[in-house]
């Protein structure tokens, strides 16, 4: 250290001293890879990753917008749906149409809202006139549902309708036979039940959602 500031420097320590500073933390040291987010450890990262897929040639083509996921990124209670439809392309985000309001009515219907809860889709990108999601997309993006919940660790994972139910459970059983109970879930407790789509065209099989969403708050422990 040059000799010409080690008497300003002095003088300056005797002025923090006089007016009570004894402590002057260190700055933060900087490793070159310290400050760097590990990309598979935090869900924004994950989320710049998913923004960037190009997996799916016909959904690279065709879709407006890749719809991440939104809400709680703690959330206790994660819904996962089928694919993004013509409202969610359009604006980025899942459930946002007509099944969105009536999912938002389910969730309220438990004593939560929609921001405490996380929400996303086993697709992250809207299949062309919202035709059912084929292997090869569900084996593409499967990887980023999976992480997803991985990240968020919920106490409890609502499938909604029979491509989330069976992607998650890997099975090829109906929606009817697979709701109802609870499976485990890589830690996760999960509820199969009907998609809210299915729910504004067969009315008749709210009451069923609505034993299904009681379990849930059962055992999220809301009553
Ligand atoms: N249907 C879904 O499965 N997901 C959405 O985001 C919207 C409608």
């Amino acid at each position: 250290m040059p000799k010409s500031i080690l008497a300003p420097l002095k003088q300056y320590l005797t002025m923090l001293e006089a007016s009570g500073v004894d402590v002057i933390p260190a700055a933060p040291v900087r490793t070159g890879t310290a400050d760097k987010v590990d990309p598979v450890n935090h869900l924004g990262a994950l989320r710049k990753t998913v923004l960037q897929c190009t997996k799916c040639s016909e959904l690279v083509r065709t879709r407006h917008q890749i719809v991440f996921g939104s809400g709680n990124e703690k959330a206790e209670l994660v819904f996962v749906g089928e694919a993004p439809g013509f409202d969610e392309d359009q604006q980025g985000l899942p459930f946002v149409g007509k099944a969105g309001q009536l999912l938002t009515k389910i969730i309220e219907s438990i004593g939560l809202a929609r921001e405490e809860v996380f929400i996303c889709n086993v697709l992250k990108c809207r299949p062309p006139q919202n035709r059912n999601p084929v292997p090869e997309e569900i084996v593409n993006c499967q990887p980023f549902l999976l992480k997803q919940l991985e990240l968020i660790k919920p106490r409890v994972i609502c499938a909604l309708g029979s491509f989330a139910a069976k992607t998650l459970l890997n099975s090829d059983r109906s929606i009817s036979y697979l709701r109802g109970r609870f499976y485990e879930f890589r830690g996760s407790r999960l509820m199969c039940t009907f998609h809210p789509a299915y729910l504004l065209r067969n009315p008749q099989d709210k009451r069923k959602v609505w034993e299904d969403m009681k379990m849930i708050r059962a055992e999220l422990g809301h009553g």
